[in-house]
């Protein structure tokens, strides 16, 4: 969802600026825009609707060998995706992209009524605000200071004037940005990103703006200020991914590099933390002593999405392993509105692949307003949730750059299970069945490789089957009743076709009226003890014309009109290993349907905006 870069340095800015927009590209957008500033302070000012492609012709057409520039990519939430409502927005002397919402925008509006207005945004607001204090005698920081201390909203800002051409302000509220420190003193340069993605090649050092930061970037230096204009102390840290982490390596779509790299990124998460050896498993960074481990009565799992469905999969787990706790999971945008009541001695985890999505921020703010513990289930590292949690822990998925969410699943799940068995250590109870899940963990990665090795072939010949379908059904029971949500959740969102999963139990509760030739089933069955419930509800579903599809590691005698049987020496965690069976059948189904796989429309990678 949305992206600013900004650069200030010796070299081409709009070539940084333009390849900088891409690499944010995953996020989530509908327009974008850049402007650069020349030595005679003239602007070169181009936006446009749709791909970054569109923005770069406009570059390619109008070239340019400024060295300073701002530019962002628009996911529109005040004003339609138009050429005039995308970023950046000039008004007098500056310009001004802008990621978030301007909640109070319709009163700061009416208090500019002399200034004519070119746009529908609340970031044009933004702008006008910032113009009206920019007085000849008012410097630029000064200026924004003024105009952020009436702000209500979130805001991640970068601020350029052609009165002050040699600096960059930028600002943060809700809205991450962090400063790329340039390593080269022969070539002196600052780059502005959201996303550390875009300073991937040009720098691993970083300055993390925190809420009410605001800083003054020239080429050479970055100062630190809070919006009562007092200087702070900037804090370099490390950019810990990769570039080759962001690149396709060879794969058509992220998501298919993301779904078949689970094994190796399910290993960097388990790594140092599982010994299968010892049957025990331990995280680190909890902030937790082992008596307060000791003392957890309840866990409340908070997200959206994926990762709601990730908690919905832990808490299973988490019950067999702390019988002595009791588990909840909650959607984050409900739960921050209800009037909810967490007993003595919770713990709230919050689990957020971007540590950025808007709704789960809100939930952490309200859980801990409560005075709860909170630990984050996190995967980008220095993300705003990770700095807010009271304790957690790194998924170390690596970055996920696909908008439909894989590797991180499999890893938060995987994360929420060792958190199960650090309690368990501490409470020092269930000793085999912690052994059991620090055996299966480890054989994970391995029995992931293998069952999309074995099966890629056969998963993408059902694609090829089942994309002529409008309409599914995903079934599950027990810890296959979340996976069949999230399967469902991938099928809809990168394929566009209906799906609704679940609970298999509940087929005879309605859903049942749906079976027709609109349909297809998919059935997650997992060999135990409630098998035999899943194939009576396989069997009704196909008395009833039902188009039936099976995944399972069962040997059972199964009928149906398709059937995926792996093999595989896990028993608890075989819900995991057909999770990565549907991510790939939602990945061919989307491929054969012709969407845009990485960045389906309508969506965003990380929603920042509620
Ligand atoms: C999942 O494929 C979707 N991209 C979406 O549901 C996502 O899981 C949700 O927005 C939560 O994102 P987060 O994990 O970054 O908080
Ligand atoms: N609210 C602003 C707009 O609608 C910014 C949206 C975004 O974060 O991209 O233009």
């Amino acid at each position: 969802m949305c992206g600013i870069v900004g650069y200030i340095g010796n070299k081409k800015a709009s070539d940084i600026l333009v390849s900088g927009l891409k690499r944010l590209e995953y996020r989530g957008y509908d327009s974008s825009g850049i402007v650069t500033i020349n030595p005679e302070n003239n602007p070169t000012l181009l936006r446009s609707t749709g791909k970054i492609i569109e923005l770069e012709k406009l570059v390619d057409q109008n070239p340019t060998p400024d060295q300073i520039g701002i530019g962002h990519t628009r996911w529109a939430t005040h004003g339609a995706p138009a050429e005039r409502n995308a970023h950046p927005h000039r008004a007098g002397d500056i310009f001004l992209v802008h990621n978030g919402i301007i909640e109070n925008y319709k009163e700061l509006k009416s208090q500019l009524s002399d200034y004519e207005f070119t746009s529908d945004t609340d970031t044009e607001v933004l702008a006008a605000l910032i113009n009206s204090f920019y007085d000849p005698d008012t410097t630029l920081q000064s200026a924004v200071t003024q105009a952020l201390n009436l702000v209500h909203g979130t805001y991640g800002i970068a601020v350029l004037s052609i009165r002050e051409p040699d600096q960059i302000i930028v600002a943060r509220l809700g809205s991450p940005l962090l400063i790329g420190v340039g390593k080269d003193k022969d070539n002196p340069e600052n780059i502005v990103a959201s996303d550390a993605s875009a300073l991937l090649g040009h720098t691993k050092n970083a300055i993390y703006l925190n809420n009410g930061e605001l800083a003054i970037i020239t080429k050479t230096e970055v100062k630190l200020l809070d919006l009562a204009a007092q200087e702070l102390t900037p804090k370099v840290e490390k950019i810990t991914a990769e570039l080759a982490e962001i690149q396709k390596q060879g794969y058509e779509h992220f998501l298919l590099k993301e779904i078949m790299e689970q094994s190796t990124t399910l290993r960097s998460t388990i790594s140092g933390r599982v010994d299968p050896e010892k049957g025990t498993m331990k995280l680190g960074g909890l902030n937790l002593s082992d008596q307060e481990l000791r003392g957890i009565k309840h866990i409340v799992i908070v997200g959206c999405g994926t990762a709601y469905y990730a908690g919905m999969l832990a808490a299973y787990y988490i019950e067999q392993v702390l019988d002595d706790v009791t588990t909840e999971v909650v959607i984050a945008s409900e739960y921050r509105y209800r009037a909810f009541n967490l007993p003595e001695a919770s713990v709230a985890l919050i689990v957020s692949q971007s540590g950025e999505t808007a709704d789960t921020l809100a939930c952490l703010r309200e859980i801990k307003a409560r005075g709860v513990k909170t630990l984050g289930i996190i995967n980008v590292v220095g993300s705003t949730i990770a700095r807010e949690v009271d304790g957690g822990t790194y998924v170390h998925a690596g970055p996920e750059i696909s908008v439909a969410s894989t590797k991180a699943f499999t890893s938060q799940v995987a994360t929420m299970i060792m958190f199960a068995g650090t309690v368990a250590k501490a409470k020092d109870i269930n000793p085999q069945i912690i052994a059991k899940f620090a055996r299966e963990l480890s054989l994970l990665p391995d029995e992931i490789a293998k069952t999309l090795q074995t099966h890629q072939p056969e998963i993408q010949a059902l694609a090829r089957h089942y994309s002529k379908y409008d309409h599914a059904l995903y079934l599950g029971r027990d810890t296959a009743y979340p996976v069949a949500l999230e399967g469902a959740l991938k099928l809809k969102e990168i394929s566009y076709i209906h799906a609704e999963g679940y609970a298999a139990g509940e087929l005879k509760h309605g859903p049942f009226a749906l079976v027709d030739d609109r349909f297809f089933e998919l059935f997650l069955i997992i060999d135990g003890w409630l098998i035999d419930k899943s194939l009576s509800a396989l069997q009704e579903v196909k008395a009833r014309g039902g188009h039936t599809v099976v995944f399972t590691n069962s040997t059972k005698e199964i009928e149906s009109d398709h059937l995926v049987r792996i093999t595989t020496q896990l028993d608890l965690l075989t819900p995991i290993l057909l999770n990565v069976l549907q991510q790939l059948f939602a990945y061919y189904m989307a491929v054969e349907k012709g969407g845009d796989v990485d960045q389906p429309r309508n969506l965003a990678k990380s929603v920042t905006v509620e």
